[in-house]
């Protein structure tokens, strides 16, 4: 990887223009209020009653910049210029990110693209700077899945993946969708009206933190994204026979909760030792009746599996598969394994690319290539237009936990990089 020093002045076509940086701090600073738990994690779940605030909050202060603001019928809130600005025979800039979290996340992973996009919009709606793109800013609706596990909910209907998403979708605690869609203005049986076609954006650029180490240890306060990872999302569903903790011998049990926690660590070890992947995490476990004194009866466990490279995401698969198979053999469990989620690894965009690297060495900043480890929206919209993305650096390398932080003056570079991006295509 390259680290990149800067020195030439800005290029005189592309307007000078920098988002205000007190304006752009201070929206972070409200949303982090906004779902913060004792722990001073975030908890906004997609369509939970934080991410509804989120969500109200980011319209009023869009409406309030004096721009139009709508929501489609997945939940996605998209922000435009006003009639009488905006230039819809321009071709489209989308610019966007979520602002749902994990289960105790933190205040930037989303949040920050999002405000950002806002911000661009609103600075050129500001200055009168007639773009060559006609910038619109996009908040995806549930890219974590937190509750409602189908992540990317936003992007893969916009994308129009629809027969992949399930036809009543439900909450891991068995609430359904439709009626928390309905709440936050979409509609499940509308989401066809939500799909962009083939050729309708012209490039997407997503500003994100890196959630990684690596640029906060090369120093460098820009990363250029070369791609993103791809992923797969198991569910391992195993059942066995409830039973009494004290009275049943250990030969006549059919355990799930033991079968469970073998298939966890042998899922460790598929990225660990055996290297089939780039990583693989155990990261929910849901046992029922969960009674200390009750052998248990279910266990469902999800298996989180990435890598760039998707054959080797098909090989971890069925690493998972034949793992799974043996221990219902081996302890005579039923074990059913059902697919959340396939995403695909994506390319970034060469053009996009170089033309957030020759932002960000325009306005001083020092930049580096690197692929994105965690997924994003981008990587879906990938399907249908060109794909850029932006990473600053985090402190610690830590994400999707409360700790999770930036250096406002990286904030503010990212977001002046993103800006100068989006006038100069
Ligand atoms: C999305 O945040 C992911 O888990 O990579
Ligand atoms: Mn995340
Ligand atoms: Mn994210």
């Amino acid at each position: 990887m390259t680290s990149n020093v800067v020195a030439s002045p800005p290029a005189p076509d592309v307007p000078a223009l920098s988002v205000d940086a007190a304006r752009l701090l201070g929206r972070i600073e409200k949303f982090a209020s906004i779902g913060r738990n004792a722990a001073g994690g975030i908890e906004r779940e997609g369509f939970s009653d934080a991410d509804r605030e989120a969500r109200a909050e980011l319209i009023r202060e869009a409406e309030a910049a004096g721009l139009a603001v709508g929501v489609d019928a997945a939940g996605n809130i998209l922000i435009r210029r006003p009639e009488g600005t905006a230039c819809t025979e321009r071709p489209t800039l989308l610019i966007g990110s979520h602002l749902d979290t994990v289960v105790n996340g933190g205040r930037l992973d989303g949040t920050y693209g999002v405000l950002a996009a806002l911000e661009v919009l609103q600075t050129v709606l500001e200055s009168g700077v007639e773009p060559a793109h006609e910038p619109v800013a996009v908040a995806f609706a549930n890219e974590e899945g937190a509750r409602f596990p189908q992540p990317f909910w936003g992007s893969k209907v916009l994308v129009g993946r629809l027969a992949e998403l399930p036809e009543e979708p439900l909450a891991h605690d068995g609430t359904p969708l439709r009626d928390a869609l309905a709440r936050v203005g979409g509609d499940l049986d509308a989401l066809g009206t939500a799909v962009w076609p083939q050729g309708s954006v012209a490039a997407y650029l997503e500003l994100h933190v890196e959630q990684g180490p690596v640029l906060e240890s090369s120093g460098d306060s820009i990363g250029v994204v070369t791609g993103i990872t791809g992923r797969t999302v198991l569910t391992v569903v195993v059942r066995g026979e409830a039973g009494h903790a004290g009275t049943t011998p250990m030969e006549m049990r059919r355990d799930p909760l033991a079968a469970a926690a073998r298939i966890l660590l042998a899922v460790e070890g598929l990225a660990q030792e055996q290297q089939l992947c780039r990583v693989a995490t155990v990261g929910r476990l849901d046992i029922r009746p969960n009674s200390p004194n009750t052998i248990a009866e279910e266990v469902q466990l999800t298996v989180d599996l990435r890598d760039g490279n998707p054959v080797r995401l098909e090989l971890a698969e069925q690493a998972v598969r034949n793992l799974v198979a043996t221990v219902a053999q081996e302890r005579r469990l039923e074990i059913d394994v059902e697919v959340g989620t396939r995403t695909e690894p994506a390319q970034a965009d060469r053009t996009l690319r170089d033309a957030i690297a020759d932002s960000a060495v325009e306005l001083g900043h020092r930049y580096q290539l690197l692929p994105s480890g965690a997924g994003h929206d981008a990587q879906i919209v990938a399907e249908i237009a060109p794909m850029g993305m932006i990473f600053v650096p985090s402190i610690g390398g830590v994400s999707h936990v409360p700790e999770e932080d930036t250096k406002s003056g990286d904030l503010v570079a990212g977001a002046d990089v993103l800006l100068r991006t989006a006038l100069r295509l």
